[in-house]
């Protein structure tokens, strides 16, 4: 059941992936109850999908700051899970996107708008967003730091360039949350930067920040070569539309179970306890969470039709399944076991 807080306001969950140090933030409308995500990480798929499930949130956009180096992106997944609406700069040439978002462009959370501000250097297409005396900085802005600049077309000058005429032209009280801190740190304020960041504050010269810069001398992140590629296509190495039917009708399905082909199968994926009430006739009941224990079995067949009660936990073993390699799979979403009831389908009950 989702939780109401008394009063209406944007809240912040600030998430944290111990792996890269990288901070992905989930923004609440608690009024509305919508939520967007930024910058969500491969790793915790599993624990970001649970927190939206646990506070009854709508996902509506997954935010990406930028094209990430080290760690790859959950939001194609998320996208497949929720609906959300894939955000990414234009200029970033990302395929397979929902929202290009330009400089000056806004996201509406509700009644709130999430103004995106374009800040290249770190690479050439990042964005950095602003909500209700907020700036998420991805990798153009660190807590006394900033981004380094020595690849996928960095570019130092541009990024004092971006830092200073765009960021610290905000209110100095405006609250600063960047993608990554190395240091334990988790916030800090425009203020505080211009006067502290020992890179770019103090009115630190063009010149001393890319001599700075030129010399930082840091290794080539680990995942480089797999998270470019796999942040160039949201995460996923699939196209979510070959899986997912969203007009894959309780009627379409009754065909395929009419037709009774060997190399296909129904599954059921609701509880044991939901499934012994009543279930599609030759079906085969696989719970969420133990996809794992057929793999072998399922990649049999030609074709592997999920269904559950809403749609909703057959778009997760979707993922779950699709993650661990399966390619032959058709999820039902939207439609499920009341609506083949109430085209009036047989179904298996108790004796
Ligand atoms: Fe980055």
């Amino acid at each position: 059941m989702a939780i109401h807080y008394s009063y209406p306001s944007l809240l912040i969950k600030q998430l944290f992936d111990r792996g890269t140090c990288t901070y992905t933030y989930l923004l609440i409308n608690s009024k509305t109850q919508e939520a967007a995500i930024i910058d969500p990480v491969k790793e915790q798929f599993n624990r970001d999908v649970k927190m939206i499930e646990e506070l009854g949130v709508e996902l509506i956009y997954t935010i990406e700051t930028h094209v990430h180096a080290d760690h790859s992106t959950s939001s194609g997944m998320l996208r497949q899970n929720t609906g959300a609406q894939i955000v990414f700069a234009h200029v970033a040439d990302i395929q397979a996107i929902d929202i290009r978002i330009k400089d000056g462009d806004e996201l509406a959370l509700g009644d709130y708008v999430i103004k995106a501000i374009s800040t290249p250097g770190h690479t050439s297409g990042c964005m950095s967003y602003y909500v209700d005396g907020m700036v998420f900085t991805g990798d153009a802005l660190f807590i006394r730091g900033c981004g380094r600049t020595d690849f996928q077309h960095g570019d130092s000058a541009m990024l004092y360039d971006s830092i200073t005429q765009k960021l610290f032209s905000l209110p100095d009280e405006t609250r600063v949350y960047p993608c990554h801190d190395y240091n334990g740190r988790a916030e800090s304020t425009i203020g505080e930067e211009k006067q502290w960041n020992p890179r770019i504050g103090q009115g630190n010269s063009k010149e001393k920040f890319i001599a700075i810069m030129d010399n930082l001398n840091l290794a080539i992140p680990k995942k480089i070569n797999e998270a470019i590629p796999a942040n160039t296509s949201c995460g996923i190495n699939f196209n979510p539309q070959y899986y997912v039917h969203e007009d894959f009708s309780m009627d379409d399905l009754y065909k395929v179970w009419r037709e009774n082909n060997a190399d296909e199968l129904i599954v059921d994926n609701r509880t044991p306890e939901e499934f012994a009430e009543g279930h599609i006739p030759r079906c085969k009941n696989i719970p969420l969470g133990t996809e794992d224990q057929y793999i072998e079995e399922l990649t049999q067949y030609k074709r592997v039709y999920i269904y559950c009660r809403s749609g909703r936990r057959a778009q997760t073993a979707l993922t779950n399944l699709s993650i661990m390699g399966l390619e032959n799979l058709i999820c039902i979403s939207h439609s499920g076991l009341p609506n083949w009831i109430d085209a009036g389908y047989q179904i298996n009950t108790p004796q």
